[in-house]
């Protein structure tokens, strides 16, 4: 699990007891830290400095991909991660990093998804859990659900509605992730050799 913030997301993760989270891996020190204490995994804090426009963004993904590479992970999920990778971590993990967004995607990308959706005037948003690529925000759906937006909302209280749904839907979306990859690396190479599945 990658993550930076609260931990909300990050701790209905951490409770399904069907998900086997190796390590939890900081951008910065955050309350996330103390989510992940709680549940007994390991914390990596791979800290970020620099926010600034000449950010080496690729050295520091290097530093990411170093930290994470003794706990041998299958796949990753970001949780409210407040880097974007490079490509080194995609090419560690191809199309093993899971996302969860506040918005039905490909609308509202970026940092300020939920404001977004208020400023348009949209009555429906939601979330979205998709395979993250180098393009943020981008990549293949895994699952989606809408969330009403009420008359007197506000960003915090929209938020709030949409993570209340992102905490079941993460989940589920990760662990039915996780069963197809174990599925698919368990099954035996076809008669060619080339392991293809039909
Ligand atoms: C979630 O809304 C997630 O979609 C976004 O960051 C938020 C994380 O929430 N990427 P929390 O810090 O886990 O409460």
């Amino acid at each position: 699990m990658l993550a930076s913030g609260t931990g909300t997301i990050l701790e209905a993760l951490l409770d399904d007891a069907e998900l086997p989270i190796a390590v939890v891996l900081l951008d910065r020190p955050c309350p996330a830290a103390k989510v992940a204490e709680r549940a007994g995994v390991p914390v990596e804090l791979v800290e970020r400095t620099d926010f600034g426009s000449d950010f080496d963004r690729e050295a520091y993904t290097e530093r990411v991909v170093a930290a994470l590479a003794p706990y041998r992970v299958g796949m990753l999920a970001m949780a409210g991660f407040g880097t974007v990778v490079g490509s080194a971590l995609h090419r560690a993990y191809p199309g093993t990093v899971l996302n969860t967004h506040p918005a039905l995607l490909p609308a509202f990308k970026g940092w300020h998804a939920v404001s977004a959706a208020l400023a348009a005037g949209v009555k429906v948003t939601g979330c979205t859990v998709h395979v993250a690529t180098l393009e943020v925000d981008d990549g293949p759906i895994l699952a989606q659900e809408a969330v009403p937006v009420l008359e007197d909302d506000t960003e915090a209280s929209l938020h709030e509605r949409i993570k209340a749904v992102e905490r079941r839907l993460y989940p589920e979306a990760v662990r039915r992730f996780a069963d197809e990859l174990a599925l698919g690396r368990d099954e035996s190479p076809s008669k060619d050799g080339e392991g293809e599945r039909l």
